[in-house]
Order: structure tokens, then C-alpha cells, then sequence
């Protein structure tokens, strides 16, 4: 029977040393007993970016990235897409378990009745300016929402804990409705809890005098692009919420700074970046040269690459095949024709294939919430509203695993040694 362990020798001293294996790997801690000296600090492991860190032991999302596997609690991703809804597959990603009929009935009735903000939340949204981007309005509603519940800080509490996840899941599309509302201009729809979570959102988001009419291809569309966008491990915006989180800060201060994350261009804003592109491209036949500039380092083929897939992500292939149920209804999109163009020559391509670049979840969705009335910079807030229960649920189990500390990582310092502190009169 094999050890599991690894025998290091450090060539500095001669010495050997055994480490533990568990789930495939090291802890990195075991590393500082190897010293070269008793007043030495021990070794540490570099890893800039976390490219080959586990930060976490986590139950919730599994991702094989090289075959292209995602699951939740273990249901594969395109199960849950077909069957469920999205408030299901939240109540799977907190609970751990599928909810029973009754679980679930409870489940939706306790986000129904929380989503209406407190009105002085509108006072606050009123002070952006019309063109403030939507997902600069729900990062900054979103961290205020503390300042309205600060019982939230009463973390160690599962009943608190659990009010705050059901506030969350409530509020944040009434926030980000009325984020779309106000960059028009428009008065803003309240809550209607006699509508289904999906068919609310929708509602408060395009209703004008009593005109709206609901689409459920649509509204099953977008709870489908919900439910593939809930979880999805340690990303970059889940490991800003558990960062943040692990100083025990309230649960909307640490989904605040999921928020943030997400927004960047390289996380959740990829979607607005892939439809800028595709403005940018403009006709078919822009794409060969666009392709070249992408390969000679000037810019990136938005919406392809993946830190984990190196395969064809599973959601872009579930998302292509709801782009078009969207697009039977709305009428195709236009820029449809260069996208598949784009991910055809550039599956085709070696600079592409070497580095195996494939479409990732964004590289889709974006045409399909244009194609359904969104605007561009809009794109990223849906992205929020589907990730939210995977940040809730990330935050939990940080929260309840005895390994977890406050995240403090280690540098390598590459500053100057101690000097003297120069006068002014002598700078320069
Ligand atoms: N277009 C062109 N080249 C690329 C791309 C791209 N989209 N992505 C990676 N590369 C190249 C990169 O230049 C590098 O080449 P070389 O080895 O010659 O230097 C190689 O592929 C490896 O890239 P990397 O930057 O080391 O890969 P990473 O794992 O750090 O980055 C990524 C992952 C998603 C940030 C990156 O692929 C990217 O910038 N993609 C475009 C933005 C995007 O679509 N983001 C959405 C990600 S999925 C949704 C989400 O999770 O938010």
C-alpha cells in the first residue's frame, strides 16, 4: 500500500522531510518547518493568483474543467437547467439537499415576503446619476443594505444568518430593477407578490402603464441563464465575498464585494465586453483581421478562455441552445451571425486550440439579454442576480468550517532594506 505522503529533500541542508497527502494535496503550513536555520521563517509556497491553491474544502460545486463537467451538490448542471427553478436550485446550493414540495413552498413565500426595500433604499438610489453604470448603483445599494438591517452582523446566528440569505435573494432584483428604472428615467414598478420570483423581476423591470405582457419563453430563458450563473467554485467575486467575509463582517457588506468583483472586465463584466466587441467587429468580414490583432497580443477574444475550462464550458453550450428559444421569439440578433463566425474560426484556430480557448458562459449571454430588451452595461447585473445564491451559500460554509480564518495571505518582499528617513529640503 503506497504512503500518502511526499519526502522532500532540501538541498540547502541535506535534510528530509515528510508530508502529509490528503485529497490530493499539501498543506502549504507544512511547508514552514523547512528551515535553514532555527531563526529562519520556514518555507512558504508562491502562488500569485491562486493558480494551484485550494483556498477552501468546499460541498457545493464540482467542476471538472477538462471535460467539461459542472454540478451542484452533485446534480449535473444541465439537469438542474432543464428541470428546476431558480429558487430550487438556490435552496439546493444552501441546503445541500433538493427541497421537498413543502421546503420549497416555504422557501419561496419567505423571499416573497421580503421584496420591498425600505423606501429611504430609493432616496439612496436617487442621489446616482442617470448614466451611472447599473452595476456601480447595486454594489453601492447592496453594501447600504447593512445600514438597514445591522443585526446582520450577527453572524454566529443560523435564525439571523438565515433572514439575511431570505433578504438577499429578495432584495437584490428589486434593486436591480429599479437600477435599470432609473438609468431611464422611469418610475419604479414595486414588488408584486402575486407574481413567481423570475416573472416579479421581469415585471418590475419593463412594465409601463399596465402594457407589459409576460413571455414565458423568455422568462424561462432568463431563469435558465440564472441557474447556469449560480455557483461556481472559487472564482474570483466568490473569493472576494469569502475574503471579506472571513473578517466577519454582515453577509451585504461580503456580497458587496462580490459585486465589485464581479464588475471587473476579466469576471462578470466579459459580457458587455463581448457585445462591445462584436459592435466593434461590425460585419463578417472584419473578423479575419480582428482574429490577427487578438493573436498578435493586441486586445482578447472577450467571452473565450476559462481559468478552469479547458474544454468547451458546459454552460456556453446550454446558453447557445436557449439563444436560440430567445431568438424564435424577439427575431434573431444580428450580431448572432459574427459571434458563430468568431467561435468557428477561432476553433478552427491553432493559437486558439494550443491554448485551448473555448467559448465560456459569457460569450452567449449577452446577446441573449439584448435580444430580450437589456442594455449592454446591464448585462452584468443579471450575472449578479444569478451568482448571488452561490456567494450566500460560499459564505456560509466559510463561515462554518473550523479550518477557516481570517484571509491574511503571505508576501515576498521586494522593497528597499530600512533607510533613513529623507528632509525634504534634501529630496531630488
Ligand atoms: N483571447 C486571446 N488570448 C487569450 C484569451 C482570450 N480570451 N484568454 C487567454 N488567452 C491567452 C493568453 O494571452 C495567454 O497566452 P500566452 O500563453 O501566449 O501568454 C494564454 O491564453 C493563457 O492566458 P491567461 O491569461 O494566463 O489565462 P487565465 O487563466 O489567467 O485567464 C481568463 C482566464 C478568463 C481571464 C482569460 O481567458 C480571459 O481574459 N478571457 C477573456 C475574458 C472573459 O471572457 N472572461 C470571462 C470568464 S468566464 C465568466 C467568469 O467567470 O466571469
Amino acid at each position: 500500500m503506497p504512503k500518502e505522503s511526499l519526502t522532500v529533500t532540501d538541498n540547502r541542508t541535506g535534510k528530509s522531510y515528510e508530508l502529509a497527502v490528503s485529497e490530493g494535496c499539501i498543506k502549504a503550513a507544512d511547508l514552514r518547518q523547512i528551515k535553514v536555520a532555527d531563526d529562519d521563517f520556514g518555507l512558504m509556497a508562491y502562488d500569485p493568483a491562486y493558480l494551484n491553491t485550494a483556498s477552501c474544502r468546499s460541498a457545493i460545486t464540482f467542476i471538472d474543467g477538462d471535460r467539461g463537467i459542472l454540478r451542484y451538490r452533485g446534480y449535473p448542471i444541465e439537469q438542474l437547467a432543464e428541470k428546476a427553478s431558480f429558487l430550487e436550485v438556490a435552496y439546493l446550493l444552501f441546503e445541500g439537499e433538493l427541497p421537498t414540495r413543502a421546503q420549497l413552498d416555504k422557501w419561496e413565500e419567505d423571499v416573497r415576503y421580503h421584496t420591498y426595500v425600505h423606501t429611504n433604499i430609493i432616496k439612496f438610489l436617487e442621489g446616482y446619476r442617470y448614466d451611472a453604470h447599473p452595476m456601480g448603483v447595486l454594489l453601492g445599494a447592496t453594501a447600504a443594505l447593512s445600514t438597514f438591517y445591522p443585526e446582520a452582523k450577527n453572524i454566529e446566528d443560523p435564525t439571523s444568518r438565515y433572514l439575511q440569505r431570505v433578504r438577499l435573494m429578495a432584495k437584490i432584483p428589486t434593486i436591480a430593477a429599479f437600477a435599470f428604472r432609473h438609468s431611464r428615467g422611469l418610475p419604479f414598478v414595486f414588488p408584486r407578490n402575486d407574481l413567481s420570483y423570475i416573472g416579479n423581476y421581469v415585471n418590475m423591470t419593463f412594465e409601463i402603464g399596465g402594457q407589459h405582457e409576460p413571455n414565458p419563453v423568455l422568462q424561462r430563458a432568463l431563469e435558465i441563464l440564472l441557474i447556469l450563473h449560480a455557483d461556481h467554485e472559487q472564482n474570483c467575486s466568490t473569493s472576494a465575498v469569502r475574503a471579506v467575509g472571513s473578517s466577519h463582517v454582515d453577509p451585504f457588506s461580503a456580497v458587496s464585494a462580490g459585486i465589485a468583483a464581479l464588475y471587473g472586465p476579466l469576471h462578470g463584466g466579459a459580457n458587455e465586453a463581448v457585445l462591445s466587441m462584436l459592435d466593434d467587429i461590425g460585419e463578417k468580414r472584419n473578423i479575419p483581421a480582428f482574429i490577427a490583432e487578438v493573436k498578435a497580443g493586441h486586445g482578447r477574444l472577450m467571452g473565450f478562455g476559462h481559468r478552469v475550462y479547458k474544454s468547451y464550458d458546459p454552460r456556453a453550450k446550454l446558453i447557445k441552445q436557449v439563444a436560440y428559444d430567445v431568438f424564435e421569439q424577439t427575431g434573431l440578433n444580428p450580431k448572432l451571425e459574427i459571434a458563430l463566425e468568431l467561435e468557428k474560426i477561432a476553433l478552427e484556430d491553432d493559437y486558439f486550440i494550443k491554448r485551448k480557448l473555448y467559448p465560456n458562459v459569457d460569450f452567449y449571454s449577452g446577446l441573449i439579454y439584448q435580444a430580450m430588451g437589456y442594455p449592454t452595461d446591464y448585462f452584468t447585473v443579471l450575472f449578479a442576480i444569478g451568482r448571488l445564491p452561490g456567494w450566500v451559500a460560499q459564505w456560509e460554509e466559510m463561515l462554518r468550517d473550523k479550518e477557516q480564518k481570517i484571509a491574511r495571505p503571505r508576501q515576498i518582499y521586494t522593497g528597499y532594506d530600512s533607510r533613513e528617513f529623507v528632509p525634504m529640503a534634501m529630496r531630488g
